[in-house]
């Protein structure tokens, strides 16, 4: 095993459970806990389960991605936020849209919080520009600059409101890695393997492309979770990272 920036090279494959219950859920995680230490909870396991499914995940010795995607004003994003400090995960996230005055809120509630209660400061992620959005899409809501210059703008935002790193696209993660530092966190979504088909994700690369472009967490679901044999499926995406 490999490790780079004090990560082993099988920690930075974070799977994506975007499943509807517990019990796939926790399927998934059994399966593959040997392998992976990251699980993420997304919008659909975290509205059918609530809280208690990340009680299981770390039960079953795994850290959390809870992937909420906050995005509100200031006081109600930073609020929500100290909550899931309490619930004990690993990496929580908030759209960069929302704003400097919303980022820099949540980072100063979230690191007092976690001092006051002795808690592990969960690491918060800026998400850019979703890795589902093309620059067609992003013209139909009003964003004409092109889509390298749009991330890095929102990268640069989230860096200096405090954030510890942001989700992008492995397309831009080279440039946000030259312009943010080497201790800048990037999660990478939007990753297929070879043969693997795209579903909605329109800025994609593979794991290996995404781990040479710099990414420190690739994040794979639909690709592993929905294979015959999902073990075997992040198996070989391990393969290409440690590669
Ligand atoms: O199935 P797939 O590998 O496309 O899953 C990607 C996961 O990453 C999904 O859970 C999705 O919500 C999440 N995500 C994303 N793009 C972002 C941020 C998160 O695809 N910008």
């Amino acid at each position: 095993m490999h490790r780079k920036g004090g990560i082993d090279s099988a920690d930075r494959l974070i799977i994506a459970l975007d499943v509807d219950s517990e019990d796939k859920a926790m399927r998934l995680v059994e399966k593959l806990k040997g392998r992976v230490k990251f699980f993420k909870v997304g919008l659909e396991l975290f509205s059918s389960c609530g809280p208690a499914i990340i009680d299981r995940i770390k039960e079953a010795g795994c850290g959390v991605f809870l992937d909420l995607k906050f995005h509100d004003i200031p006081n109600t994003v930073s609020k929500a936020a100290v909550s899931v400090t309490r619930l004990g995960v690993f990496m929580l996230n908030i759209h960069a849209l929302g704003g400097y005055e919303m980022i820099r809120k949540t980072v100063i509630a979230v690191s007092e919080e976690a001092r006051k209660k002795k808690l592990n400061k969960p690491k918060i992620l800026a998400v850019t520009i979703l890795t589902s959005m093309d620059g067609f899409e992003l013209n139909k809501i009003g964003i004409s600059d092109n889509i390298e210059k749009e991330v890095l703008k929102l990268a640069r935002l989230s860096k200096a409101a405090g954030a510890d790193g942001v989700v992008a696209s492995p397309q831009e993660t080279a440039l946000i890695r030259k312009e943010c530092g080497k201790d800048f966190i990037i999660v990478t979504p939007g990753v297929r393997p070879e043969g693997a088909g795209p579903g909605d994700q329109k800025r994609f690369a593979t794991p290996r492309g995404a781990i040479t472009g710099g990414a420190d967490f690739i994040v794979v679901g639909r690709p592993i979770i929905e294979a015959p044999d999902p073990l075997e499926a992040a198996r070989k995406v391990l393969e290409e990272i440690e590669s």
